[in-house]
């Protein structure tokens, strides 16, 4: 077990200037190289491949940088460009083949909706909402992934709250309750007692009842993936935002206590807590993003009731930026390297973007760093 670091605010606060105006920068380069295109993952360091996408889900993350960095610099620019990137991605609200509608919308036209107040955006924003919504299996009770009508991901915890805020929108009842409906699922499917969590659930199309755990791109399906446990902890973490229900808020910590207590030195972790010593123990900085970017809110979310532990997630997240910000994972020292953080894993088995860049890993850890610099919660999401 690897304890966070107590990490001086004022030292690191430069650093993480610098990383932001670096994103910054490999995002304009991005764009003039590859204009209209979505990254999703590097080959040796560069975005553009033509490899395989295994499913179309990250659109928002390029996006939703260019949000973050509109918000935060008032540069004309980068308005622009994240609303023409955001446009680009406005048909996918009717999108039935993914899961991700959350990483889609909840980046891109939800800020720019609370900043213009435009009906038409609040619109998009509904719309993706009541579609991802109707992955909705009422036997099972959870919303399916993208791969099978009986399988439920862990990552889905990330997307569902598109649907709590299309709720709140409209006051549509039986869309918030099969919300809560999916989270109560997915703790009580995917989540363990020790707070870690399965990739993945197969359930009984017939009964409805749960079968098995199971991954894809976890070791095993008893393991922990890391990048699975990130999205859980931030997920239930910013559900507890939308239901006040204290299970929301205890999940995301069990899950925080699991990541804290598995975590290495300088808390980035392997892609999987279970891969043994040896060459494909290999990190996830994605992973180590996410949970920092969670674990910023969830100290937050548990301050009013347990300061000490809200210590602790905060030091945690300072520590994960400050590793991010070491030359080892920040790419500013790599000439070439298009991406933002390098030592990211996309999908271990199928050999693709491991140990490169991968765009959600980009999107967090600037989400992170953002939400740092401002004291405050994130400025898109
Ligand atoms: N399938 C989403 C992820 O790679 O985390």
């Amino acid at each position: 077990m690897a304890e966070p670091r107590e990490i001086d605010l004022g030292s690191l606060r430069p650093r993480l200037e610098r990383a932001f105006d670096f994103a910054a920068a490999q995002v304009r380069a991005a764009i003039a190289r590859y204009p209209d295109f979505f990254p999703i993952y590097t080959e040796k360091g560069c975005w553009q491949h033509g490899g395989e996408l295994w499913t179309d889900w990250c659109a928002g993350f390029h996006a939703g940088m260019m949000w973050l960095i509109a918000l935060r610099t008032g540069d004309p620019w980068w308005r622009e460009r994240a609303e023409h990137y955001s446009r680009l991605l406005e048909h996918r609200q009717h999108d039935r083949a993914v899961h991700d509608l959350g990483f889609l919308f909840l980046n891109t036209y939800l800020p720019w909706y609370r900043l213009t107040g435009d009906e038409s955006l609040h619109q998009v924003l509904i719309t993706a909402g009541r579609t991802l919504a109707m992955r909705f299996n009422p036997r099972g009770r959870y919303l399916c992934s993208f791969v099978a009508p009986e399988s439920l991901f862990i990552d889905i915890m990330m997307n569902v709250p598109l649907i709590f805020s299309a709720a709140r929108q409209t006051g549509d009842r039986a869309l918030y309750d099969l919300a809560v409906a999916h989270c109560r699922t997915t703790e009580r499917t995917l989540v363990r007692p020790d707070g870690s969590t399965a990739h993945e659930g197969i359930f009984d199309l017939t009964t409805g009842a749960f079968l098995r755990q199971s991954t894809h791109q976890g070791l095993r399906a008893d393991s922990t993936w890391t990048r699975g446990l990130a999205w859980s902890l931030y997920g239930f973490g910013t559900v507890f935002t939308y239901t006040s229900d204290p299970t929301d808020l205890d999940v995301a910590r069990r899950n925080a206590d699991c990541f804290l207590a598995r975590a290495p030195e300088g808390l980035v972790p392997p892609w999987d807590f279970d891969v043994p010593a040896g060459p494909d123990r290999i990190d996830d900085s994605s992973a180590a993003a996410i949970a920092a970017s969670g674990l910023w809110d969830l100290a937050g979310l548990v301050a009013p009731t347990d300061p000490m532990r809200a210590q602790r997630y905060r030091d945690a997240a300072l520590t994960i930026l400050d590793s991010l910000c070491s030359d080892r994972y920040l790419a500013w020292s790599t000439p070439g390297w298009e991406g933002v953080l390098k030592h990211g894993v996309y999908h271990f088995h199928k050999k693709l973007g491991v140990d490169e860049s991968v765009m959600w890993g980009d999107f967090f850890f600037l989400e992170a760093v953002d939400k740092v610099l401002r004291g405050g919660p994130s400025a898109v999401s």
